[in-house]
């Protein structure tokens, strides 16, 4: 691996969850990719995912659907109603919007060209009070979309404001299914009805109607994720690039906040808060035991592994880089790889992705590009570069 910090996606994680959470569901799976796939890189997880049989995905924005499109066709579900000035793309890839007014009808019917009729989704506010028609006029904004010979209603759904089981989870349900009940009164049938997220998919099959929009627990995480047997699918990497003899009662790092309380050999890894690395900076012995201690009482996970065992990480996390108390790890040299604990939806989109198949590196996903695992960074020789067809 010659890339200095990197992402692992474990793809037979991700068929392994996708598979696990399809037989557990009478359901329609659609998988959440908007951003980038929490952080799994959304055009391989959605060609990946569609070649296992997933039939719709759902995006955030025009944007990440059109990143998603530099690899895929799949069917795109726009969670948010695009922007006016976005229509036009809207048409030209055939994604999926989300309708909630009458003004939007109007917009699209006025932008109508040879792709119409085009399927689209109407959003309800059930109680989140973010986006979507009010209930009571669901039904007049279904019946002017089924008169428009521009759009073909599709799907109904909401969306929920909790994440567990609650009298407001269940007020939100019960105004959905009465909602429903509307439409169907009114003969609009044949539609996709939507609703539950991973939290909700985990209250039972009453919540998941004709479709489950799932991202969390598609990606191993969530409160769910062990009962339900699914794997870990990601892993932040980086590389020391620099080791270091520290004696006690030197300090490290910016401000000089973090003093070493005794010799120590600690590392440099090039990743920090602007690749979303965040951490606390350590102080003082003391502050640093009492973080220990909280950590211990709040059963907070450490922020960095050498190969499983748990690594310190000293003073603040800089911009770019983040120091690490090496000391425990035997014989420590630059190339070392530490595996960092982040928050993956809010990392940064431009590290590499390694894709890992049958436990071994099967594509790198960088910069717009699909690569051979054994691709030199920057090396975009045509070696190098797969072809994405063919690849996945
Ligand atoms: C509208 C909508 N549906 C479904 C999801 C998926 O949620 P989860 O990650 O909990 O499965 C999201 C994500 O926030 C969402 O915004």
């Amino acid at each position: 691996m010659k890339w200095s910090s990197w992402i692992e996606v474990n793809l037979d994680s991700l068929a392994h969850n996708y598979k696990q959470l399809v037989s557990l569901t009478t359901a329609e799976l659609c998988p959440v990719v908007k951003s980038d796939a929490y952080g799994h890189g959304a055009p391989v997880v959605v060609r990946f995912l569609h070649r296992l049989g997933a039939k719709l995905f759902a995006v955030s924005s025009v944007e990440e659907a059109l990143t998603i499109r530099e690899l895929s066709q799949a069917p795109l579900l726009l969670l948010t109603p695009p922007l006016h000035e976005q229509i036009p793309l809207v048409i030209k890839h055939r994604l999926i919007p989300t309708i909630e007014s009458a003004e939007q009808v109007s917009l699209f019917e006025r932008a109508a060209d040879k792709h119409f009729p085009l399927p689209v989704h109407l959003k309800v506010d059930t109680g989140l009070g973010r986006l979507g028609i009010k209930p009571n006029d669901a039904v007049a904004l279904g019946e002017r979309i089924a008169r428009s010979a521009k759009l073909q209603l599709a799907g109904v759904f909401t969306h929920f404001a909790e994440g567990s089981s609650s009298s407001r989870t269940a007020r939100q349900l019960r105004t959905f299914l009465a909602v429903k009940e509307a439409f169907a009164q009114a003969g609009l049938n044949n539609l996709i009805w939507h609703a539950a997220n991973s939290a909700a998919f985990c209250l039972g099959p009453h919540t998941h109607l004709d479709m489950v929009r799932i991202g969390t627990l598609l990606y191993g995480q969530g409160k769910g994720a062990d009962e339900l047997q699914l794997k870990e699918t990601w892993a932040l990497y980086a590389k020391v690039i620099s080791v270091r003899r520290i004696s006690a009662g030197s300090s490290v790092g910016y401000g000089g906040t973090y003093k070493a309380h005794r010799d120590m050999l600690v590392g440099v890894v090039p990743i920090g808060y602007s690749d979303g690395f965040t951490m606390e900076p350590q102080s003082t012995p003391a502050v640093q035991t009492a973080r220990v201690v909280s950590r211990i009482v709040k059963g907070e996970k450490p922020q960095a592994f050498v190969d499983g065992q748990p690594v310190a990480v000293v003073g603040k996390a800089a911009m770019n880089l983040t120091i690490l108390d090496l000391s425990a790890v035997p014989h420590p040299s630059p190339g070392l790889p530490v595996r960092l604990i982040a928050r993956r939806a809010s990392i940064n989109r431009d590290l590499p992705k390694v894709y890992l198949k049958d436990g071994k590196p099967y594509c790198t996903w960088w910069n717009g590009r699909l690569y051979h695992p054994s691709a030199q960074p920057f090396d975009r020789t045509h070696s190098n570069l797969y072809d994405r067809v063919r690849m996945l």
